[in-house]
């Protein structure tokens, strides 16, 4: 039995899909802070409450007899770490130090890790790799490398088998009803403006990029869930310790978004450029030649599938069908 945390979030619904989809029996654990339970799959059981509770955490592994661990749960907005750093630090490198608490008293020796490519910081080459520096511009992005170092340090003593999957711009939808919600991401923060008539805002655009404008690595969540649905069975079958990033390799700018959700929505907004925002790298690609190389695993959707899919999935959460404001909201 796999048990996932936050698997009611935006990740994690994708994620229990894509398991159950594998064969695998999973139980999710969620605070429901942030999550939608309605969207899981019938018969997935869903324990409530929260993962810095090691009691919780170990009665949930002893009732389902859990063997693997796939650990999201988590606060993810960079700009709130900025302002509520203890918060932070609480939720993710305290409660991935109760999980792994939980996980060594009950002998649970596997887990899957939900890192970012937000350990990364800037850049410095055209891409990130695995063995790059390390230096997180945000309590956000250091709350997950501690957890990684955490995880690393309690595995070694602990023989824990460990994979810390380094997600970069996770986006898109695995159906109409898996929409991404959240105000922090860029696609979902276009759909909003498009929605209400505004102009979408673009921060920055004398980055040192061919557009001005920062580039990402934007990985459809569909292929994040399938990568680990493939590192879940890496971790059972060969003692691991491995940091893989999950990206697809190449890089988008915010104006290729912003003409992806033109031609996904049919509406010919225009954009707002504003000042950057301090911290934000000019460029964040992932390298993803070791989660190739070392499990077969490869994105297979382009950033037109990703904003198509998510404009479809927010159409759908807004009782629409995507084609009404395509003839006339603007
Ligand atoms: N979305 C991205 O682009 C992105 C990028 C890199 C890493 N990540 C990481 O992936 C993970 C999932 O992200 P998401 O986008 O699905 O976020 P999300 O907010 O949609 O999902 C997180 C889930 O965890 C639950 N949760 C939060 N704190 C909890 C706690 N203490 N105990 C139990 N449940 C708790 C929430 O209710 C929610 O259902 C997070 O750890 C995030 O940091 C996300």
């Amino acid at each position: 039995m796999l048990l996932v945390t936050g698997g009611a979030g935006y990740i994690g619904t994708h994620v229990v899909r894509a398991l159950g989809g594998a064969g695998h029996d999973v139980v999710v654990v969620d605070d429901l802070s942030d999550g939608h339970p309605e969207l899981l799959p019938d018969g997935i059981p869903v324990e409530v409450g929260t993962v810095l509770d090691t009691d919780f955490m170990m009665d949930v592994l002893d009732m389902y007899r859990v063997d693997c661990v796939v650990h999201l749960a988590g606060r993810k907005a960079v700009d709130e770490s900025i302002t509520r750093p203890s918060f932070y630090y609480r939720q993710n490198v305290l409660g991935m130090q109760s999980v792994l608490a939980a996980m060594v008293r009950l002998d649970v020796r596997r887990i899957v890790f939900s890192s970012s490519a937000a350990v990364y910081g800037a850049v410095a080459d055209d891409t990130a790799a695995e063995d790059a520096p390390t230096a997180p511009r945000s309590p956000y992005g250091r709350t997950k490398l501690i957890c990684e170092w955490l995880l690393r340090d309690i595995a070694a003593v602990e023989g824990i088998s460990w994979s810390a999957l380094r997600y970069f711009n996770v986006a898109g939808a695995g159906g109409r009803d898996l929409a991404d919600h959240g105000v922090h991401n860029l696609v979902p923060r276009v759909f909003q403006a498009i929605d209400l008539g505004e102009e979408p805002t673009v921060f920055g655009d004398t980055y040192d990029t061919p557009d001005g404008t920062c580039i990402r690595d934007y990985i459809h969540v569909s292929d994040l869930a399938a990568a680990h649905a493939t590192v879940v069975d890496a971790v059972a079958a060969v003692p691991m310790s491995a940091i893989y990033n999950v990206g697809c390799g190449r890089g988008a700018s915010v104006l290729d978004v912003m003409r992806a959700a033109r031609e996904a929505s049919g509406v010919p907004f225009q954009w707002r450029i504003a000042e950057p925002r301090p911290g934000d790298p000019a460029r964040v690609v992932a390298d993803t030649h070791l989660i190739r190389d070392e499990l077969g695993w490869t994105a297979v959707h382009d950033l037109g599938d990703i904003v198509g899919s998510a404009w479809e999935a927010w159409s759908a959460a807004r009782g629409g069908t995507g084609a009404e404001l395509s003839v006339g909201a603007r």
